[in-house]
């Protein structure tokens, strides 16, 4: 079997009813994995599992708030009720609020930290207690951000989880390396989404585009290639480390 082939692995995503998310579990279904695709909007997913299954791919949708421990635990049983043992986790749901610091109120920051910082924990520990129960290696990757590593304007809760994540990554890899749990993350820099692309059409947006080295925003299938050698046996040696995707945006000079 090649390195990067998927075939038999059950891969789990998380906030997969949009954006990067959805496609992730589109790209781990088309390398041969089933996937379980996760968030609250269930709707979206039903229609995102139908549309790899019409591609040929294996897929299902589970309700997810990842707000709530007791709907991750729900979710993750079900999949491995339907799917099999998980291989590996894409923990990916997150928010971002854009709000100078001085404003950010501690609703903003708890909605903000609960989501990609507590959340993110809670998704990856059920996922490595399934994972040790059944003495089933596994592969789990957080969805970071350079933001993780540099300083931007108003996205001060944001910045902090994301600092966090990719922190938390190297600690739960030290502590579950034992296991054969390798957890690893993506750093993306800017990536084109639906959500930003009017933002990045704009005078202000072709300003952050001039700072990117590579003078153009990412594309979701720009991540391929670290999903892909984080989600496979490519990246058997590699745990605990964060890999930036970003155009060279992280070492664009002061
Ligand atoms: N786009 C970029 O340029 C970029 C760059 C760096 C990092 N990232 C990171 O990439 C990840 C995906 O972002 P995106 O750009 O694809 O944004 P997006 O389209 O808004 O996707 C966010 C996803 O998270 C889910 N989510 C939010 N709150 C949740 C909750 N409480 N429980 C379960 N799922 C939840 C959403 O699903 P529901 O609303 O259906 O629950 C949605 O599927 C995020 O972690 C983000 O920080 C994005």
């Amino acid at each position: 079997m090649p390195q990067h082939s998927l075939d038999h692995k059950v891969a789990f995503v998380t906030g997969a009813s949009s954006g990067l998310g959805l496609h992730f579990a589109k790209t781990l279904a088309r390398a041969g994995a089933r996937v379980a695709l996760a968030a609250r909007r269930k709707d979206r997913l039903h229609a995102a599992a139908r549309e790899i299954g019409e591609a040929g791919g294996h897929a299902m949708s589970v309700a997810l708030d990842v707000i709530d421990p007791e709907s991750i635990d729900a979710a993750v049983a079900r999949v491995a009720d339907t799917m099999g043992p998980i291989d590996i986790l894409v923990n990916n749901s997150g928010v971002a609020t854009a709000k100078p610091a001085l404003e950010t109120t501690p609703e903003d920051w708890d909605g903000v930290l609960d989501t990609n910082l507590r959340g993110a924990f809670l998704v990856a520990r059920a996922v490595a207690r399934h994972l040790v129960d059944r003495g089933h290696p596994g592969s789990i990757i957080n969805i970071a951000s350079v933001t993780a590593f540099r300083t931007a304007g108003q996205l001060s809760a944001y910045a902090a989880s994301k600092a966090g994540l990719a922190h938390l990554t190297s600690v739960l890899a030290l502590e579950w390396a034992r296991y054969g749990i390798r957890v690893n993350a993506i750093a993306p820099g800017y990536i084109e989404t639906d959500i930003n692309r009017s933002f990045f059409a704009s005078p202000a947006g072709e300003a952050v585009i001039r700072r990117i080295p590579q003078r153009r925003l990412g594309k979701p299938e720009d991540l391929d290639g670290a999903l892909m050698l984080l989600a496979s046996d490519a990246g058997r040696y590699m745990t605990g480390t964060t890999i930036t995707v970003d155009g060279g945006h992280v070492v664009s000079p002061l």
